[in-house]
Formats: C-alpha cells, structure tokens, sequence
C-alpha cells in the first residue's frame, strides 16, 4: 500500500459555548448570558437541583397535588407530556407566580413527524430528498404543538440505522450519515426558525445521542459496539450537523457504546458534544436512562447512576429521580463540583430565556383551533406524503393509471385511518386522515371503484375475507392492494427477526396475482419489510412508508399520475434478513464479490473439494447485491446521465473542482430527478467506503429537457475523520461518481496533490 501524506485540514475543536452563533440557535446574544449568570447566582442548590429534574405527570389527583406543589417549591424544572394551552398555563402560572424566582418551566412532547398533522414517518420525509419541504413540514409541526403549549419537541432522531429489523429505523432518516444530516439541519431549522422566542416556534431535541442505531441485532436498547473511526464518519456527523443548525437540546441515549452508557458517556457528551462541537444548549437523559445505568453494569446504584449522568454532562435528568435524591450529597462529598451543577442548570435557563418563556410564558386558550389541520398543513402533508413514496417496480409502465379504470382495492391497510399515520404518533387523530379508499372513490369515481379489504388488520390470519377480495378483483380491470404494518408495529421496541409482510398478506398477494390482472402493491411501512418473496407478485411497487394524515391523496395523485414518483431509497433493501446488514457504503475487503465471483450454492459440484480459490464477499444464497440499491427509485419518466466530468482531473490541497453531468428527460412528462454525487477515496491511512454520499440535488425536468448539474468538490467532501476525531484530508486517488443511486453510474477519476 502506498502511504499517503497525512494534511490535518482541521482540527475539530472549535471554542467552547457562546461561539455557535448559527440562524436558529434563537440567541439573543450576551443579555441572555447575562441574565442567566443573575439568576443563576440567585439561586439555592435545590432551586438548581430542581431545574435538572423532567417528570412526567403522575395520572392520580394525589400525585397531581404533590407535583404541582415541588412546582411551588422550585423542585422540578421540566415536564413532559402535558398537552393543552390550558393544561400547561395552569401550571406554568404555578412555576411563574408562585414559586420563588418564577422560573418557567419548559415542557416537552414527542412531536416525530406532526402534531395533528401527521406528515410521512421520518425515514419517509429523509425518501423525499426534499431539505426544503422538511423543513416546512418541521415547522407546521411546530406551530401546531405551540399552540397548544408545548414549546419542546423530542425530534429530530438522527440516529443512523442499517438494520430493518430494529423498529426505530422508522423514526430515523435511514443508513446515510449525509441523508440524516439533511433532516437533522431541516428540523432544527424548521422547528426553532431564526428565533425561538416566537409564540410559533419550539426547541428541539436531537437524539439518541449516540449510536442508538447501532443496536446489535437490530434488537432495541441493545448494546453497541462502534469503533472509533465510525463513530466519527457514521454515527456522529448529522449530530455535529444539528450543532451547526443551532439545536437547542440534546437527548443521550439508552444504549452503550464499547461499554460505557451513552448516558453516563463524558467522553461522548462532555469531550465530544459540548467541548469540541461547542454546544451550548442542553442534554436531557432519555427516559431513566439515567438509573437504567445500574442494568447496564455500570453504576452500583442510583446514586452512582446520577454521579455517572452529571459526570457525562447530562444537564436534565428525564423521568427517574436520581439527580433529585443525590446531587446534595455528592456535592457534599466532593464527588461533583458546583461547576458542573452551574453549568447544567446555565444551559437549562439559557434555553428557557432563548425560548422567550421569561416574557411569554403562557399560550393564548383559543389559539389552536385556527391552526391545528390547517387546509395549508393538510397541503404540505400531502405534498410530502406523494414525495416520499418510491417506485419500485413498474413493470410495462402499468402506472400511472387511467382515471376511471375499475380498480379492485384490497389489503388491510386501503381504509384505516389510524394505521396509515406510522409510529409515535400522540396527538395525530384519525378523524382527520384521508384514507384510500376515500382518495380513489373520489380521484376514480366510486362506481370505478371496488373495495374488500380481503384482511381485517396486516396481522390477520383469516382467510374468511378473500372471497369477497376475489369478488372485487373479478370486477376490475386493475388491482390495487395497499399492504404493510399498522403503526404499532415498528418505532421503540417493535423489532423483528423476519421482515415478511405479518399475517396473510403474502396469500392474499399471491390470490390476486393469480387473476391475471395487472396488481398494483402500495406498501405501507415503518421500514424495508421483506418484498423479495413477494416481489414477482405486483407489476408495480409504491413504496409509502407511513404517509401520515393525507396518505389516501397523496397515494391517488401518484397512482393517477397527477403527481410523478420522485422519492429515493435512504435505506438498502436486503434480499433477506441474512444478509443484514447490508449497506451501500461497505467496505472492499481484500476480496470484492462481483457479479462473475458470484458462487451460487447450486453451481457447486457435488462432492467439491475444499478449496478457497475465487472465493469472495458474498453469500451463497444470496450473492452481494440488496434487493433494492440506497438511492434507489423510479419515475414515470426516464433520465439519461450524460457528459459526466469533472472540470480537472488533478485538484490541489485546499482546491477545488466541479463534478457535473447533463441530467435528460427522456420521458413524456414533466418528473423530479433526485441526482446523488458518490466519492471513493482509493487509498488511506484507514481503508474507506466502496462509495460515500457527498451531494444530491432535485432537478424538475420538463420532458425532453436537459439541465447540467453541477457539485463543487473540495476538502469538504474529500476529506474524512481518523479515529481521534481529527479531520484529514489524503492526497491519493479518488473516484467520482454523478448517479440515480448507489448502485449504477461510470466513475470519474480524480487525483489530489
Ligand atoms: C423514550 C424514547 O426513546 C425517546 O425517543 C422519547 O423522546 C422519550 N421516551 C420521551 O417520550
């Protein structure tokens, strides 16, 4: 191997807080340091141990009393899970008025992917590509849960997963660590805006820092093992993103990583978050993650589960009670400073203050009538709902129909409400969905339209409701079959071991199938489920993920072509769960598989003898290839990629060159091309990715049209972090790739000096 020249292009450590002066970090500047340096020298010890301390509000009248009266007594800083403008004044006014130094509390909600308006899940709005129109969704989202009091939200989760199999994968905006840095920075920014203060804006919460995605096995909560180098180039970069958006808070996760909590990680948070990002909001805990520390086998008991968390620099303790039962004494002892307790409860008030709580601390009582499904939000939502479907398979152009076309609409998912919505979803409801069946009566004309569900729910395992399913398909001339998971079967703790549709599904696929008629599959999912035995069963694929409240509109606007598929996988969709994980972004190995090393497990000869020769990475089952590429996805139109170049072929240190390509509408409509740029770095220090995302840009076409699309390279792209966390870009060889997914296009070759 030849060793390149190491050129450090920049050491990662930039000043401490107060230096991230980003557009929505909501700072007022130095009046709100120096407020919070006042109160903060006001204050007793309980009176900041209080601000450090998150509940959740007890469900009796008696526990209501006891919680109001900590409120009073300065004892509890933050609460979750309250909801309404009313519900939270009343106890804000208890916070405001009659505790000593009038210290709002901050309240905090899950807010995923919409308030009332329930948006595509995550990883659905990361399949849009579209940063814009997340950022819009994120900031209805926020106007909404203002309204009615909840000025924290516990999004975006930004944990990069590469197993289907772990049920949070739907929450988060899939394998890429650029992908997720994408929604992490269209979040933070759509949620908080320029300035936080404003009545429709929240603070966010970026979690679970770090490496929750990890989770070996996909199993959820699971331990995680990530060493060094991908902890920085994987894991941690849509977090430092979020940083550079100007996030106000911060969630530690439940996991470990190598061994060491992430809630009770200094390394992690103190070192890495707050020193070297220069973070200067707050980290809560996720819920008892801090005395979950004791079933880790890493603190003996609660209390040195709350030496841990403050030790970690976790500012906010959410739900259990350690840091309210120890802090005093390990201050006592001299096993916690008062340097870390300021420092906490600081970061704690100057959210608050950014947040404008100290001026505005109550919500207007009839404020959320007007703004709660708004007919806009409902526009946006369907807008990003048809963009974050992906076309799959398309065979013989069977889509976009014809409206009025007699549709046979089957599967457990056409008219339920509340399942299309997705995973965490507390304040959505299912009044307001639109389901498909609704959308395709309308869009097609309900004479057009013949609807039996064939299952009742996507687990059912009664076959009583083909025969009305074979009745409705006889009628028709097409079938659609919306297929998938009801919401609770993927986000926390809902993972799988087998990714096949659940229940009867397959059968009643394959029942349609079986008619001779073209089928239309929609899936409706919280992650990749397993199509590759189903696969030859549709002629066509729409991949919906949950689409959330307009889910039906949206879905009608792609099948009738009002609207032309536009989305791209943020996920590898394996053949099968053993070949988990599988990601585009793996390494070479000393022995690539290629299509010609490919053994098959049948084209060995009986009897062979032990041999290794001409062996590579691949399974014998299997082979080396997904069922379906990242970046994948189709269109009603085609796109030819031509004149791929870069403007010189040799590019120095600290230079710069222009990757380009003619992007061409070879179709008869007007369609949305997501156009990515790969890099491989051949040679390093550390071996690097078979390809890394490092640009993509949507390009509307009008058929027949051709656009250039241009990507500047530079240190930023070509460079990558070395275990210690240093950014190092190596002189060497690169290859450059303009391409429609991980998987296709010629590459360019670039030298760097
Ligand atoms: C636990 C989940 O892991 C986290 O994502 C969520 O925000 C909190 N609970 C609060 O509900």
């Amino acid at each position: 191997m030849i060793k390149k020249n190491i050129v450090v292009a920049a050491v990662c450590l930039m000043a401490l807080a107060g230096c991230n002066t980003s557009p929505s970090s909501g700072k007022a500047g130095d009046d709100v340091e120096k407020k919070v340096a006042s109160l903060l020298s006001q204050m007793t010890l309980e009176e900041k141990i209080g601000q450090m301390v998150q509940q959740n509000p007890p469900y009796d009248a008696a526990g209501i009393d006891a919680m109001k009266e900590q409120i009073r007594q300065g004892r509890i800083g933050s609460l979750l899970n309250v909801v309404g403008a009313r519900e939270v004044n009343e106890l804000q006014r208890i916070a405001v008025q009659e505790s000593r130094l009038g210290i709002p509390l901050i309240i905090g909600r899950d807010v995923i992917h919409g308030f009332r308006t329930i948006f595509p899940i995550p990883l659905g709005m990361a399949a849009s590509w579209n940063e814009e129109l997340v950022r819009e969704a994120a900031a209805i989202s926020a106007k909404e849960a203002a309204s009615m009091g909840i000025r924290w939200t516990f999004t975006p989760m930004v944990d990069v997963s590469r197993d289907p199999r772990w049920g949070r994968i739907a929450e988060s905006g899939g394998e890429d660590p650029l992908v997720n840095a994408m929604v992490a920075r269209a979040m933070v920014q759509g949620l908080q805006g320029d300035d936080m203060s404003r009545p429709d804006r929240i603070a966010a919460c970026v979690k679970h820092y770090v490496g929750y995605g990890a989770a070996e096995g996909g199993r959820d909560y699971n331990t995680t093992l990530i060493p060094d180098l991908y902890l920085h180039n994987v894991y941690l970069p849509p977090f430092k993103e979020a940083v550079k958006a100007g996030a106000a808070t911060f969630m530690s996760a439940f996991n470990d990583i190598n061994g060491v909590p992430a809630s009770g990680n200094r390394q992690a948070i103190r070192d890495i978050l707050k020193a070297s990002y220069g973070f200067d909001g707050f980290v809560v805990s996720d819920w008892g993650s801090i005395t979950e520390m004791i079933a880790h086998g890493f603190s003996a008991d609660e209390k040195e589960a709350a030496f841990h968390g403050l030790n970690a620099g976790v500012d906010m303790e959410m739900a259990s009670l350690s840091y309210s039962h120890h802090i005093k004494s390990l201050l006592d002892e001299g096993r916690v400073k008062m340097a870390w307790i300021d420092d906490a409860v600081a970061r704690i008030l100057r959210i608050k203050f950014r947040l404008g709580l100290f001026d505005q601390p109550y919500t207007s009582e009839t404020l959320a009538d007007s703004v709660l499904v708004h007919p806009n939000h409902l526009a946006v939502a369907r807008r990003l709902a048809a963009e974050s479907v992906v076309l799959l398979k398309n065979n013989s152009n069977l889509l976009p129909l014809k409206k009025g076309t007699p549709v046979a609409l089957i599967g457990p998912l056409v008219n339920e409400p509340y399942e299309q919505l997705g995973t965490w979803v507390f304040d959505g409801k299912a009044e307001n969905s639109v389901t498909v069946l609704t959308a395709m009566n309308e869009a097609n004309g309900a004479g057009n339209t013949f609807f039996a569900e064939g299952l009742k729910y996507s687990r059912d395992k009664s076959t009583a409701g083909f025969r009305a399913a074979e009745q409705a398909i006889a009628k028709a001339q097409v079938v659609v079959a919306v297929m998938g998971e009801e919401s609770i079967l993927s986000g926390e703790a809902k993972c799988l071991a087998e990714l096949k549709l659940p229940g009867k599904q397959a059968e009643l696929l394959q029942l349609a199938a079986s008619k001779g008629k073209p089928v239309v599959l929609v899936v409706m999912a919280g992650r990749p489920t397993g199509l590759a035995p189903l696969h030859h069963l549709a002629d066509a694929i729409l991949y919906a993920w949950h689409p959330g409240t307009m889910a039906g509109p949206a879905l009608a606007d792609l099948i009738f072509g009002d609207v032309v598929p536009s989305g791209k996988l943020p996920v590898t969709f394996p053949k099968g769960e053993g070949q988990i994980p599988i990601y585009y972004a793996h390494k070479n190995s000393g022995r690539p598989a290629s299509a010609e090393s490919w053994m098959h497990i049948d084209s060995i000869p009986v009897h062979a003898v032990q041999h290794s020769t001409g062996n590579t990475n691949h399974t014998l089952d299997y082979g080396f290839t997904p069922l379906y590429p990242f970046g994948y996805g189709l269109s009603y139109t085609t796109f030819a990629y031509s004149d791929i170049r870069l403007s010189a072929s040799d590019m120095k240190q600290g230079g710069n060159v222009t990757a380009s390509a003619i992007i061409t509408n070879t179709g008869n409509v007007t369609a949305t091309e997501v156009v990515q740029l790969y890099i491989r770095d051949l040679t390093g220090t550390y071996t690097r990715p078979v390809r890394e995302l490092k640009g993509f840009e949507r390009v509307t076409l009008a058929a027949g049209e051709s656009k250039t699309v241009s990507f500047e390279l530079g240190n930023d792209q070509l460079g990558y972090y070395f275990p210690d966390g240093r950014y190092v870009v190596e002189p060497g060889k690169f290859q450059v790739w303009i391409a429609p997914n991980a998987a296709e296009g010629t590459p360019q070759d670039l030298t760097l000096e």
